[in-house]
């Protein structure tokens, strides 16, 4: 039997409520959470994580078309004696390990997507007054210590919230909550201010808040206070700045790799590595992308021969 590793954070809480716009129409019926990246959805490697990371307790913030998560987490009676009947032993053992027995989930339903700061809060009955996690599934990060574990750490060493932080071009600071931190080049530091999606021009630096939180429970009570930030949205990041005037926050910047799963481009790279990295895939996905290179390099005779058409006619092979 599974037992779950010492920590003392024992609540991870997953906000899958978004509408997941930049994934439409994927995402009309299905949440973006359950993308798979080669053949675990995104919520899985989430919840994988949290666990690693000792959390025993599975909060999720779910809206409307979520239904597909309760399933995935919930046993499947039929398709567990089905496999057994096939001598599917390996699959079997995969279907009943995606949670183990002494984790629990709990569903909360978010009314309307209205910001990832009231989502959050939304989790509250389910936290109490305890240290948690704060863990968005479309941010993955491949890592040889689990993300949360190391900020779990963090936590343990400072007894205050831990924001999970990466430095992002200067271009797309106005994508992400953004930082100023006392010293630039520690990986832990003490955040002295935080701004949502901050025009290039103005950002303070370009250390960037990505989906990794330890929160203290003092959160809920700025969160509860707030109205609606930018974008017309409950913003977490105006409830760190509300926290920060009365504890310490530190940013983090964690050892790992991280894949924005939440737009196209970077959930295609996640897709792409995941699959190179893959025990059983991995060699043959690696041969695979090596053929396509090379249909894609025109041969240099060809190119002598034919100039560009040999370069257009090659692509022209390609699938898609
Ligand atoms: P995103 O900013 O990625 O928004 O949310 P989104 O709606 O999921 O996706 P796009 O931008 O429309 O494509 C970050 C995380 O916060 C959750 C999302 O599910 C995602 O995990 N979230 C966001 C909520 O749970 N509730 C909200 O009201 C907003």
């Amino acid at each position: 039997m599974r037992t779950a590793p010492k920590s003392i954070i024992r609540t991870a809480v997953f906000p899958v409520a978004g509408r997941g716009t930049r994934f439409l129409p994927a995402t009309k019926a299905s949440p973006k959470e359950m993308l798979p990246v080669v053949d675990k959805p995104l919520i899985q490697y989430a919840v994988e994580e949290a666990l690693a990371a000792g959390a025993t307790r599975l909060v999720f913030i779910t809206g409307a078309s979520k239904r597909a998560i309760e399933d995935h987490f919930d046993s499947d009676q039929e398709l567990e004696q089905f496999l057994e009947r096939q001598g599917k032993s390996s699959l079997l053992n995969q279907i009943r390990s995606v949670l183990p027995s002494y984790a629990s989930c709990i569903y909360i339903r978010q009314p309307a997507p209205l910001g990832l700061g009231h989502a959050v809060l939304c989790a509250q009955p389910a936290v109490g007054s305890e240290p948690f996690f704060v863990h968005l599934a479309d941010d993955l990060i491949r890592s040889d210590v689990a993300c949360l574990k190391q900020m779990a750490d963090v936590y343990e060493a400072k007894r205050a919230s831990v924001l999970g932080v990466q430095v992002v071009p200067r271009a797309d600071t106005d994508k992400y909550g953004i930082v100023a931190v006392e010293a630039d080049q520690s990986a832990t530091t003490r955040v002295r201010s935080i701004v949502e999606k901050p025009k290039p021009s103005a950002a303070p630096s370009t250390l960037a808040v990505v989906g990794r939180y330890v929160l203290t429970p003092s959160i809920f009570e700025h969160l509860e206070k707030l109205g609606h930030g930018a974008g017309g949205e409950v913003q977490l990041t105006d409830g760190i700045a509300a926290l920060m005037r009365e504890e310490a926050v530190y940013a983090y910047r964690f050892a790992g790799t991280r894949y924005d799963c939440g737009s196209k481009l970077g959930y295609l790279q996640a897709t792409v590595e995941f699959a190179l990295g893959h025990p059983v895939l991995g060699k043959d996905f690696r041969h695979y992308l090596r053929d396509l290179q090379l249909q894609m390099k025109p041969a240099p005779s060809r190119r002598r021969a034919n100039g560009g058409e040999a370069k257009r006619s090659a692509a022209r092979q390609l699938p898609g």
